[in-house]
């Protein structure tokens, strides 16, 4: 079998790879090891920047985006019992953010590319790579059905997120690694109740982060700070609804409870490793690089690659090596930007279990900074909408 560009992972940085390359009239296979079902349920991120809804809306990806995502022009930041509002529109020239799930744009992508006849195979097993090095790799696997098969690619994207096969299969010592585990992960739920405020909280309070976000006008998310191994058991409904109810607290607000349909805790991390290619082989989205969710990166960051990755596959193919040598480089600023902006955001609102009274002073300073002066919250604005802008 063969094909041009062989992709691992039917996450958004694969499937949008795969179909950027058939607008560039290049053919790819994409290989999933889960089921498309279970792959268009996965709950996860929610927020596109700004340059993230034009590079969809460019790709002709933006139908059911424009219709049904909620456009938000800033978002409050809480802490020491004040809630203040940020406005990005104000502050960036115009610049907004998107709520629409991941799972929904999965969904589009995945009916996008089976309505365009893309050659995309869920539920395959013991993926693999081998001739990274040459100018024809071989991505093999086994079908649904159980039959082996093995592909040769004149490249292999690696979009297969942080638990991959992609990332290992580079040579030991020819990769740097940056890695830094948080002392706390994220309880998210999504519950049948309308949102109780028009643009996201960001809260700090002295018994742990809280974030109120929304998928829909009758759909709210809300992610509580816990211990990175407490067991999801330990949280029945009720005891979290007391949390942000505690946490979220604001005189004269009210937060609004309903039944809880999803609930999952998500470990924090801090995660580089570069290059993002060998050979043939190139890194895409979570198998290079991870940050923890506040701030909503990660989805973003993973579309960003993949826009700089297609045009850099079409030169390739084109006989160009420049833009694939240049791959690496081009996309790791972005990321380095995306690391420090969420690392900044992680530890500016979370309480770390050894905070000491000091720590939690300089936290307060840099909110009262942030919320008051506007050069601070333009940097704050520029980031969160997407730096340096997509498009
Ligand atoms: P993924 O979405 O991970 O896709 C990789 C795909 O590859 C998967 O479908 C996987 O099944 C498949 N795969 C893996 N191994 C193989 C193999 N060997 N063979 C074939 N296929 C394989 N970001 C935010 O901005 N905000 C959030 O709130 C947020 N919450 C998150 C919660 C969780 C639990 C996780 C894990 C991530 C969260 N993120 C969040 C991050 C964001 O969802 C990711 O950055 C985004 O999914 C990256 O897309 P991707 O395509 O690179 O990787
Ligand atoms: C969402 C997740 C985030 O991590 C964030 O910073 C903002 C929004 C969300 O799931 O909607």
């Amino acid at each position: 079998m063969r094909t041009q560009v062989g992709i691992i992972g039917a996450g958004p940085a694969g499937l949008l790879l795969s179909h950027l390359l058939t607008l560039r009239g290049i053919d790819s296979l994409v290989v999933e090891d889960r089921s498309r079902s279970y792959c268009e349920a996965r709950q996860r991120a929610g927020l596109l920047e700004d340059g993230t809804v034009k590079l969809l809306r460019e790709a002709d990806l933006a139908q059911r985006l424009d219709a049904e995502g909620l456009e938000h022009g800033g978002i409050y930041l809480q802490f020491a019992g004040e809630r203040h509002h940020l406005d990005f529109r104000d502050l960036t020239g115009g610049r907004t953010v998107t709520i629409y799930a991941q799972t929904e744009i999965v969904k589009d992508l995945i009916a996008r590319r089976l309505a365009d006849g893309g050659a995309l195979e869920f539920e395959v097993a013991d993926t693999a790579v081998a001739g990274l090095d040459t100018d024809r790799p071989v991505l093999s696997y086994t079908a649904a059905g159980g039959e082996r098969r093995e592909v040769a690619c004149d490249a292999i994207a690696g979009c297969d997120g942080f638990h991959g096969i992609s990332r290992p299969a580079i040579p030991a010592g020819l990769l740097r690694v940056w890695d830094r585990a948080y002392p706390y992960a994220w309880l998210g739920i999504t519950a049948e109740v309308p949102p109780s405020t028009d643009e996201l909280i960001y809260d700090r309070h002295p018994e742990g982060f809280a974030l109120h976000t929304m998928r829909t006008p009758q759909v709210s998310r809300l992610y509580l700070q816990v211990r990175p191994d407490e067991r999801i058991e330990e949280w029945p409904d009720d005891r979290i609804w007391a949390a942000f109810q505690r946490r979220l607290a604001l005189p004269g607000w009210e937060l609004k409870e309903g039944p809880i349909f999803d609930r999952a805790i998500t470990p924090m991390r801090s995660f580089v490793s570069s290059p993002m290619r060998y050979g043939r082989l190139f890194l895409a989205g979570d198998a290079a690089h991870i940050v923890p969710p506040t701030g909503a990166k990660g989805l973003n960051l993973a579309m960003a690659d993949v826009t700089v990755l297609a045009d850099a596959l079409e030169a390739l193919l084109r006989g160009d090596s420049r833009p694939a040598d240049g791959y690496s480089d081009a996309c790791l600023g972005r990321v380095w930007r995306a690391t420090h902006f969420s690392w900044w955001m992680t530890t500016m609102l979370h309480v770390a279990p050894d905070a000491d009274p000091m720590t939690e002073e300089l936290q307060l300073s840099q909110l009262r900074y942030v919320t008051s002066s506007r050069a601070a919250a333009t940097s704050l604005a520029e980031n969160y909408t997407g730096y340096p802008p997509l498009r």
